[in-house]
């Protein structure tokens, strides 16, 4: 797509990638995707904010050179320095000669690893701060784990224009700038909520503390970096009342104990109910169900790992170790969901038992 002019003196200059299926090799994107990029132009400065996938670089700068020339931009401010937003960086900057590159502090460290590169000009930016491009003022919100220790957002008051990168997009590929625009709006929500759940949702309170952050905002349109702008009065206001919503719905009252098994001949499943019977027994109020791993996709086992403030996983020995969905739900326990939190392992077996003592040693977070 080429490059659209989206406000006064702003512009859209990012790619199109409808061909992408998986994204960071987790998240299957049904609906492509699109790495988004805007240039603002004040009367003195000019600003790109965001660059994009490397893959895509020839494009990206044409675009940018249908705007303004590459030597001609001041600034290229990167909200968050994943390679989908960095990647084309080092060899953006061939060509923006006189740009300085504004991030985050954590942004200014990481950008030096993921370019290989330790003398690019960078200068680290701290909430609040802000650049005057003549007529603009740009103004940096601190936004980490939103979903890199690193990210911020950008905030144009003049027109009411959030820059929030990953923050409220979704990996969506349509030919179309604005959400009013979009032909298909029931997928588009669908890809907005696989987006949350794959990236957002291990970090719930801060995209609570995000969403406060910005809460006061007069925002006419939050201009993301995957997906379509979202504008006042069509999917903006929707966006945000779902994010709080799927990060509320996790709300509980009683302790979650989850007890997942796998069993071959009932040994294991004996177990896991006698762990759920004493749970109950010593903490009433305890939700400690025998969960049997085969019964429930991943999605909705690893939710309830990710909810529970304690867990136990057992599994039947065979072949010397333990079952092979016994191991897929061991992949899902991510240190930030659940660090610290106390867990058990158990199981039976007819031979020699490994399985117990394979899981302890090779989650040795459990
Ligand atoms: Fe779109 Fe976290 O990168």
């Amino acid at each position: 797509m080429s490059a659209y002019k989206i406000f006064d003196n702003i512009y859209s200059v990012g790619v199109l990638n409808p061909n992408m299926r998986v994204f960071d090799v987790i998240m299957k994107t049904e609906f492509g995707t699109t790495y988004n990029s805007y240039i603002v132009k004040g009367t003195r400065k000019t600003a790109l904010i965001e660059a994009c996938h490397e893959a895509f670089f020839e494009v990206f700068l044409a675009n940018i050179r249908e705007v303004c020339e590459p030597e001609s931009i001041d600034y290229i401010i990167l909200n968050h320095c994943e390679p989908d937003h960095s990647g084309s960086l080092a060899r953006l900057m061939d060509y923006c000669k006189n740009a300085t590159i504004l991030t985050s502090r954590a942004g200014s460290i990481y950008l030096k690893n993921i370019t290989n590169n330790d003398t690019l000009p960078v200068t680290a930016v701290k909430d609040s701060d802000s650049i005057d491009l003549g007529g603009s003022v740009l103004q940096f919100i601190s936004a980490p784990f939103l979903h890199w220790p690193d990210s911020m957002f950008t905030w144009l008051e003049k027109g009411g224009i959030l820059f929030s990168c990953d923050f409220l997009g979704a990996h969506y590929c349509e030919p179309y700038v604005f959400d009013y625009n979009i032909a298909y709006p029931e997928k588009y929500d669908s890809a907005l909520k696989d987006y949350f759940d794959a990236i957002f949702s291990p970090f719930k309170g801060y995209v609570l503390n995000g969403l406060d952050k910005i809460e006061g905002f007069d925002i006419n349109a939050i201009c993301t970096s995957h997906g379509p702008i979202l504008t006042k009065g069509c999917k903006l206001e929707s966006a945000v009342e779902k994010y709080r919503e799927w990060c509320k719905l996790d709300l509980k009252v009683n302790l979650q104990i989850p007890v997942f098994y796998c069993s071959a001949y009932g040994n294991t499943a004996k177990i896991a109910q006698a762990l759920s019977e004493g749970i109950v027994s010593v903490i009433p109020s305890a939700d400690a169900p025998a969960v049997d791993i085969n019964k429930y996709d991943m999605e909705s086992l690893v939710q309830m790992l990710n909810l529970s403030d304690a867990f136990a996983i057992g599994s039947p020995t065979i072949n010397s170790d333990a079952v092979p969905p016994v191991w897929k739900l061991l992949s899902g326990v991510d240190a930030i969901n659940n660090k610290k939190k106390p867990a058990l392992v158990f199981g039976s077996y007819g031979w020699s038992g490994e399985a117990v003592g394979n899981k302890i040693e090779n989650h040795n977070g459990l």
